[in-house]
Order: C-alpha cells, then sequence, then structure tokens
C-alpha cells in the first residue's frame, strides 16, 4: 500500500516506444466505465513547473550533466508527488502516473550509470517514501521501440542503442527485484492483448 493510506498510485513504465501512453488512455477508459474517477499523469512534466523542466530535459539542444539531469527529473516529481499526487491519493482516487522512479532507476540508474543507490536516495527525497502500488512495465527490444517513433527523436531518445538495452536491462532488473509491485508485460503483443493484461493487473490489484 502506498504511504498515503488510501487512493493507489498505478505506474506505466517502459523503454522508448513501448505503448505506455496508448495503454494509459485504454486503462483510464477502463477505470471511468468501471465507475472511478482516476486522475491521468506523467512525469516529467505533470504540473506547470513540471513542463518548463520537461522542456529543458528532452530539448535536443539541451547541454546537460548526468547530476543535473537525475536533479532535474528529481525536481519535476518533488513538485509532481507534492501538487498533484499526494492530494489525489488523499482524496481516495486513483492516479495513473505515465513514468515515474522506476524510469529514473532505468535511465539515469542503470544506462547512464549513477548506481541504484544514488538513485534511491534521490528519489526518496523527491516522493518521500512514496511507492506505487503497482507498477506495469511495457517490455520491448530497443530497436523495435525506437524504430515506432514518427516524430524527431529528443534528447534521450537520440542516445545509441547500447544506451537503451541498457534501460531495459535496468527494467527487467527491477521487476525482478521486485515481484510483487512489479509487472511485465510483452509490448510487441497486439494492443488488445496489451490492454487485456494491463486490466487485469489493475483489477487484482482493486479486488485487493
Ligand atoms: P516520455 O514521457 O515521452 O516517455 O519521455 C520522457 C523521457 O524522459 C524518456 O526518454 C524517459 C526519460 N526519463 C528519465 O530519463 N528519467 C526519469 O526519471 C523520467 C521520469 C523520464
Amino acid at each position: 500500500m502506498n504511504n498515503c493510506g488510501i487512493g493507489k498510485l498505478i505506474t506505466l513504465e517502459g523503454p522508448e516506444g513501448a505503448g505506455k501512453t496508448t495503454q494509459s488512455e485504454a486503462l483510464l477508459q477502463w477505470l471511468v466505465k468501471a465507475g472511478y474517477n482516476p486522475v491521468v499523469t506523467r512525469e516529467p512534466g505533470g504540473t506547470d513547473l513540471g513542463r518548463r523542466i520537461r522542456h529543458m530535459l528532452l530539448d535536443a539542444g539541451s547541454d546537460i550533466t548526468d547530476k543535473a539531469e537525475i536533479l532535474l527529473y528529481a525536481a519535476d516529481r518533488a513538485q509532481h508527488v507534492e501538487k498533484v499526487i499526494i492530494p489525489a491519493l488523499r482524496q481516495g482516487r486513483i492516479v495513473l502516473c505515465d513514468r515515474y522512479i522506476d524510469s529514473t532507476t532505468a535511465y539515469q540508474g542503470y544506462a547512464r550509470g549513477l548506481g541504484t543507490e544514488f538513485v534511491e536516495q534521490v528519489n526518496r527525497i523527491a516522493t518521500g517514501g512514496l511507492v506505487p502500488d503497482l507498477t506495469l512495465i511495457y517490455d520491448i527490444p530497443p530497436d523495435k521501440g525506437i524504430a515506432r517513433k514518427k516524430s524527431s527523436l529528443d534528447r534521450l531518445e537520440q542516445e545509441d542503442l547500447e544506451f537503451h538495452r541498457l534501460v531495459r536491462e535496468g527494467y527487467l532488473m527491477i521487476a525482478r527485484r521486485e515481484p510483487s509491485r512489479v509487472k511485465v508485460i510483452n509490448a510487441l503483443n497486439d494492443i488488445e492483448t496489451v490492454t487485456r493484461e494491463s486490466v487485469e493487473a489493475v483489477k487484482t490489484l482493486l479486488r485487493g
């Protein structure tokens, strides 16, 4: 259970091009039909401040050190947790969040090589220890994920295939370490199968 005691925090994670946004929309539809009033949000960019931080982080022209990068993601998260996520959980609502702490572990901890211990410390400071009730990792090989991208690639997407391979490895390591919180879904399956598995995982959480 998240440390607000009520509400549920569900996070959607995965490498580039895994289809998180499509699944977030599908889960939103299912939850509304089932009578819930969920909040859909994302990181970076779930607040006004966060949208400005997102622009700095993803702009292909930004020159950002690895340490500055992780701290910008953390600043976005600190604002988001306090202003959006915790208030919604306190109202007993379900929060569907596109990316959260596991993105930092996979991208900055693994792919940038900052290490999981450092990332855990930064995440703890940013979130006050708020851990998701359920995390769905949409797994896809990096070449297939990047190939799905239609618009021009942002600063992170432009990283080489080895970076994206490490991101995926980071996610799969998280799933192995925390099997009760994290469910891995094969994002190469057709959209209907992926949605069915996502809904099943959410139903299991809500049945509690
Ligand atoms: P997206 O929201 O469009 O998926 O893209 C956000 C990008 O930021 C994506 O490349 C993953 C990256 N990211 C990190 O590197 N660390 C983080 O903590 C978060 C939330 C995202």
